[in-house]
């Protein structure tokens, strides 16, 4: 008997509606925009797509499906490529089952006959986010395996109004950098064989119309949750139809299914929105809130850090170290944080790793005493690892230089000292779980720093196949295995700074590692990158050093500091050399992240579209209660004043006092201009109360200020 289905599912958000069409053939998206009410059918949106039959096409268009297939006759690229000895590389399915497991929840089973291969996608939305996931497993149901060389989790229709790419570059200590390209015919595509995350190639992508701005218009944000190597492509087809595709990047011979083996391919999270670019960005965040994050920052809030790389580097000792916490203690901080050269050979970046040992030459009774001290001032001790990794130079590879993933006879091609562990192998991946399991039973360890430091160029497992795969799916498996031992324990995702920052690893862990750079001007661009599909509570953000280690700029406390608030907080920098001014401000932004620290980490973000020579985000509570807004000035405005500041997201009839709560206000830290009330008699604003509308319409007449400063305001409602 032939199953009954329904021929269309409607997946409704609190401001978009997904509908899906389950006709002949393989299931599609036929509607993916602005919620609609029930006065809208389906059979409506089914005749209002018609297209007719066009010169020199064909007289019937292969669909864009899901999974969009050659076997169907599409001619933009495949949702799935594979052969075998067969003619399984002419896969066609149609759909044999659905199965709708809540209102916005879907699985649907697809099925070849001919070539005995099964699909299933799974749908599920978070109808309050607004946003869903999809993703994609093919199975192997025939006699003779399967080369698999590609599976996107889903191709996702996109409007031909919605023809603006914004996509994200980058590269060490400079990641998430804004690229915008306008949609043209063919395929805008970004691949990754970086073995992680990458910090060139995010796996992040949005499609909006021309109008769209950060405060309104359309736009369709599209992720991928994966650690490994990725493709991302945006296609317009000669036809006029659009799609986007996100799954992983399978090396050659990566992926063979045997009879009844199945690939499952990483989860792409899609959401629509015509509340503009910093509309999407929210539904994002609430997305991470609600559904990937473990740690409640409302519940327990995000500790201040102290972190010792750019302070000691590998410059290791126990009384230094403890001189470092009482000064951090007084400073504010809450957790400690003792970075890479801890573990036996670990003097410079050539040897050691691989190797978790205390190093007892320099610490001869093991971290206690550290420890001991750090807990004794009230903050929490975190400690650094990069378990993938091991220099040639250690014990590990001495006695197992076959634990490696390579490619031999080939060279490897050398990356900071070190070579990749093959975590698929058993042994490998039971011995970095001793060790961490065995170094967090036996201390007080409240948080790890999981850092990656290489790319895997060369990913060949001891049978010399492919295994980026494999390994990004053991990472997972280690790191799930080390929180349910030790589930308190906070794990912080880093590589390199941010090149290991996606959905994937935020399933196991709880604060990226933004970026190297804590320059405070590059910082600006990197954290508004950042905060396109990452809350503000996962961005470490830390003040650097007065000198910054990477650029070489030197910038005031003021407004290193400043950077910061938006963020989780932390500093990182030799904390003897501060001066006593820079310690009264330091002092203070600690103070104000802590006073508002629940509002950041909840809150909704409004990014700012200023002149070129600024810029700034706003955070406002969800009840509109209170919000902080920062003005970033990174180079001289262009007329005698700057412009007027908008404010953004508040409420237009509610009343606000207006504080300025940055730069900290006394005598030399207050800045020089007439508008702060030094040597004039305008009017003071600081204190006074405007409506929500005069704020954002009118806005506020900014001071004079020196390029590389900042304020921040604080608003809060009034009766
Ligand atoms: C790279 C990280 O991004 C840095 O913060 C630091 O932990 C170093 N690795 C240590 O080797």
């Amino acid at each position: 008997m032939n199953k009954v289905f329904p021929e269309f599912i409607h997946l409704q958000g609190k401001n978009s509606s997904l509908m899906l069409a389950f006709g002949q053939g393989a299931p599609q998206v036929i509607y993916w925009g602005k919620s609609l009410s029930k006065s809208t059918t389906p059979q409506m949106l089914t005749t209002l797509r018609i297209r007719q039959e066009v010169p020199a096409s064909p007289a019937r268009e292969a669909k864009r499906s899901l999974t969009t297939t050659t076997g169907e006759g599409f001619t933009g690229n495949p949702g799935i490529k594979l052969f075998g000895d067969d003619a399984q590389w002419a896969v066609a399915t149609v759909v044999n089952d659905i199965n709708q497991l809540s209102p916005h929840h879907v699985v649907i089973t697809n099925w070849d006959e001919a070539r005995k291969i099964a699909l299933v996608h799974t749908i599920i939305l978070d109808h309050q986010a607004d946003v869903f996931s999809v993703d994609t497993q093919v199975t192997n149901k025939g006699t003779s395996p399967v080369n698999l060389e590609w599976c996107t989790a889903a191709t996702l229709p996109v409007p031909a109004s919605a023809d603006q790419i914004l996509g994200f570059e980058g590269h060490w200590a400079g990641e998430f950098h804004e690229q915008h390209v306008k949609q043209f015919f063919g395929s805008y595509l970004r691949e990754n064989r970086r073995g992680r995350t990458s910090h060139d190639a995010f796996p992040g992508l949005i499609m909006h119309t021309k109008t769209c701005d950060q405060q309104q218009g359309e736009a369709y944000g599209f992720h991928l949750g994966w650690s490994g190597n990725h493709r991302l492509l945006s296609e317009k087809m000669a036809d006029g139809r659009a799609f986007v595709q996100m799954g992983e990047l399978l090396y050659p011979g990566e992926m063979s299914l045997t009879t009844n083996q199945s690939y499952q391919s990483p989860k792409l999270y899609a959401s629509y929105t015509n509340q503009g670019l910093s509309g999407l960005s929210r539904q994002f965040h609430q997305y991470v809130r609600r559904n990937l994050l473990k740690y409640s920052a409302l519940a327990k809030p995000r500790p201040v850090h102290y972190n010792t790389w750019e302070g000691i580097y590998f410059d290791h000792d126990v009384a230094t170290l403890k001189d470092l916490a009482n000064r951090a203690c007084e400073l504010g901080v809450e957790r400690f944080v003792l970075d890479d050269g801890w573990f036996i050979g670990r003097n410079d970046d050539k040897a050691g790793l691989g190797d978790w040992y205390v190093d007892e030459g320099i610490y001869p009774d093991g971290l206690t005493p550290v420890i001991d001290h750090v807990n004794q001032l009230g903050m929490e001790f975190g400690l650094w690892f990069e378990p993938e990794m091991v220099n040639p130079d250690s014990n590990l590879y001495r006695a197992h230089p076959d634990w490696i993933l390579s490619t031999p006879p080939n060279q490897d091609v050398g990356f900071r000292n070190q070579l990749v562990l093959d975590l698929t192998r058993d042994e490998v991946f039971d011995y970095l779980f001793e060790r961490l399991d065995s170094l967090l039973s036996e201390y007080n360890i409240a948080y790890i720093k999981w850092d990656m430091n290489r790319d895997i160029n060369q990913p060949g497992d001891q049978h010399f196949k492919p295994a980026v795969h494999r390994q990004t799916r053991a990472l997972y498996r280690l790191l799930a295995k080390v929180k349910a031992s030790h589930p308190n324990v906070e794990i912080e995702s880093c590589s390199s700074g941010g090149a290991r920052a996606d959905y994937g690893v935020l399933e196991h862990t709880d604060r990226v590692w933004t970026s190297d750079s804590n320059d405070a001007l590059e910082r600006l661009k990197i954290q508004k990158g950042f905060s396109y599909f990452f809350p503000a509570e996962l961005m470490g953000s830390h003040v650097g050093p007065r000198d910054c280690h990477i650029t070489h700029r030197n910038l005031s406390m003021s407004m290193r500091a400043s950077v910061v608030l938006f963020g989780h907080m932390g500093m990182e920098m030799d904390l003897r050399e501060l001066t006593d001014d820079e310690k009264v401000e330091l002092k203070a932004m600690v103070d104000l992240y802590k006073q508002h620290r629940a509002l950041i980490h909840s809150g909704d973000l409004y990014r700012l579209s200023l002149p070129d020579y600024a810029m700034g985000v706003g955070m406002i509570a969800p009840d509109k209660s209170e919000a902080l807004f920062s003005y970033s000035l990174i180079r001289s405005h262009t007329a005698g004043l700057p412009d007027q500041f908008k404010f953004e997201g508040l409420a237009p009839e509610t009343l606000y006092k207006l504080h300025i709560i940055w730069p900290i206000r006394a005598g030399d830290f207050w800045p020089k201009s007439s508008i702060f009330n030094f040597d004039t008699n305008l009017p003071e604003m600081d204190g006074q109360v405007f409506s929500g509308e005069a704020l954002m319409n009118l806005g506020k007449q900014l001071p004079r200020l020196a390029p590389n400063s900042a304020l921040i305001y604080h608003l809060v409602a009034v009766e």
